[in-house]
């Protein structure tokens, strides 16, 4: 492996291992070890900002590309617009978006408002995928209040590997009615963070390798990105800084902190603003969870290190914890900031309170069970199918079918879902709307610190939440429900609703 661009190759090379041998039992939980001696260190590339207020039309164009992860090797991606991923989507509360996306890949892709509520016709979900040389004009009002949305390819069968490759971008609401006095200067004290884990071979390509086991937790980069650069170093003001954090991962779960265990304040989850800002020195991400925090630089003169705890998959079998690489065991680095001597010119202090969105929803109407499946009969009966081609991951013991509608809700009524995953934590995802979660393992949640969600862990003590969608869906376009480790949803642990 000399000169590979993963210096530690560990992980790949124990996945081969286990493989082959009789220990592949244990492999669906290991995880790869990040690359922590790769070359990091370059400045946070901030994707551009395009603007779709409805103004005028924007293009979203999807094309091959070329990029450098690490300065001085190329690797062939995927973007919008861009090399690697796409440019970060403005749109205001209020307005109309107009995006045409325009399909210069050599396959089919689509294009969906992760977490935005858009009728069903708009959402880009597997329906929405359309070929090469074709355009999809998306229109849409913009309901949502200010948020961090995002948006990203979802053909069925083909999410993981085309969003691994960059198909994915942040979509930023703003809601001009709504100020919510927190820095908002994009790229200076308003800085967007794609955090993603990626493996690269030795010619510098990206290794997207579903065979075998690695499936069964879904795809695990050893290399940590943000947007784009390996654990790059973004100059800050010293001062107030907001981030916006995308776990835009295809399977890997992190628990940030910072180095020095300083406290931070979370200001919004997925879907808006909190009601007021959240004291907390550790944030957990599933895959597709989005979380705003404001950081206190101002005090600072030396490099502040974000990091993460490695964080079990599985919760069986030991989960696979990674070792440390930065020093402290069982802790890899993400990114660093690097204070600046500058104040900047962001609010000095965080407002006691935010314009958050109502927590409405109301009583439930009925009550839904959902159960994510690893497989339909016993765990070596799913692996042996699975080898043999067969679909194994599903929803209440269903694989997805493009032509089935698994539920139908009628339009604005609250229903209490209540989701569980028997063998490990899953991102469960639902679209058309942002959820309230009720309730985890029993226990009641607290929406203020929880906020609006579109995306919620949930393990074997399972989760409730309630759910209403105001946006219709018909069964030409449904609406999705799936985990949002990408290699369980294009192998079937999705389901589809219609709203009417
Ligand atoms: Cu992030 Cu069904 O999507
Ligand atoms: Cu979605
Ligand atoms: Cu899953």
């Amino acid at each position: 492996m000399a000169g590979d661009l993963i210096v530690d190759g560990h992980g790949i090379d124990r996945r081969k291992l286990l493989l082959g041998g009789c220990a592949a039992l244990a492999a669906p939980f290991v995880q790869a070890r990040p690359g922590f001696a790769a070359e990091g260190g370059a400045p946070l590339p901030i994707p551009p900002i395009l603007e779709a207020d409805g103004a005028q039309p924007v293009t979203l164009t999807a094309r091959a590309g070329s990029h450098s992860f690490v300065p001085g090797i190329k690797t062939p991606t995927l973007g919008y617009e861009l090399d690697y991923l796409g440019p970060t989507l403005r749109v205001r509360r209020g307005r109309s978006a107009r995006i045409d996306v325009v399909n210069r890949t050599d396959d089919e892709i689509s294009a969906h408002w992760h977490g935005a509520f858009v009728p069903g016709n708009m959402d880009g979900g597997p329906q929405g995928a359309f070929a090469p040389g074709k355009t999809w004009s998306a229109r849409f009002d913009v309901h949502h209040p200010a948020a961090t949305l995002w948006y990203h390819s979802h053909v069925h069968g083909k999410t993981g590997t085309q969003v691994y490759h960059g198909l994915a971008g942040l979509l930023l609401v703003e809601d001009p009615a709504a100020p919510d006095g927190l820095p908002s200067d994009y790229g200076v004290n308003d800085l967007p963070l794609v955090v993603q884990d990626r493996s690269f071979d030795s010619s510098g390509r990206l290794v997207y390798d579903t065979s075998g086991m690695a499936l069964m937790g879904g795809v695990l980069g050893n290399t940590i990105c943000v947007n784009g650069a390996v654990r790059p170093v973004a100059d800050v003001p010293r001062g107030l800084v907001r981030l916006r954090i995308l776990n835009g991962s295809n399977a890997r779960f992190y628990d940030f902190a910072f180095a020095d265990g300083r406290q931070f304040h979370q200001v919004a989850s997925d879907g808006g603003l909190l009601p007021a800002p959240v004291a907390r020195t550790r944030l957990p991400l599933a895959p597709a969870e989005r979380a705003e925090i404001v950081v206190d630089f101002s005090g600072d003169a030396a490099p502040v290190r974000l990091i993460s705890s490695s964080v079990a998959q599985g919760g069986m079998m030991g989960g696979g914890m990674m070792g440390g690489g930065s020093g402290d065991r069982g802790t890899f680095d993400i990114m660093t900031f690097a204070p600046q001597a500058t104040a900047g010119a962001g609010p000095a202090s965080l407002p006691a309170s935010l314009p958050a969105p109502p927590f409405d929803l109301g009583a439930p109407v009925r009550t839904r069970e959902i159960r994510l499946d690893m497989h339909a009969g016993s765990m070596m009966g799913s692996m042996f199918r699975r080898l043999i081609g067969g679909g194994v991951m599903g929803i209440n013991g269903k694989s997805y079918d493009m032509g089935r509608i698994d539920a139908q809700l009628k339009l604005g009524e609250t229903e209490l879902w209540r989701v569980s995953a028997p063998m490990m934590t899953h991102p469960f995802h639902v679209h058309g709307c942002s959820f309230q979660v009720v309730s985890r393992g029993g226990q009641a949640v607290d929406p203020a610190t929880e906020g609006h969600k579109d995306v919620v862990a949930v393990d074997a003590r399972g989760v409730e939440i309630l759910v209403r969608v105001d946006q219709k869906a018909d069964k030409a376009t449904p609406f999705m429900f799936h985990c949002h480790i990408l290699e369980h949803e294009d192998a079937g642990m999705m389901g589809q609703f219609t709203v009417a």
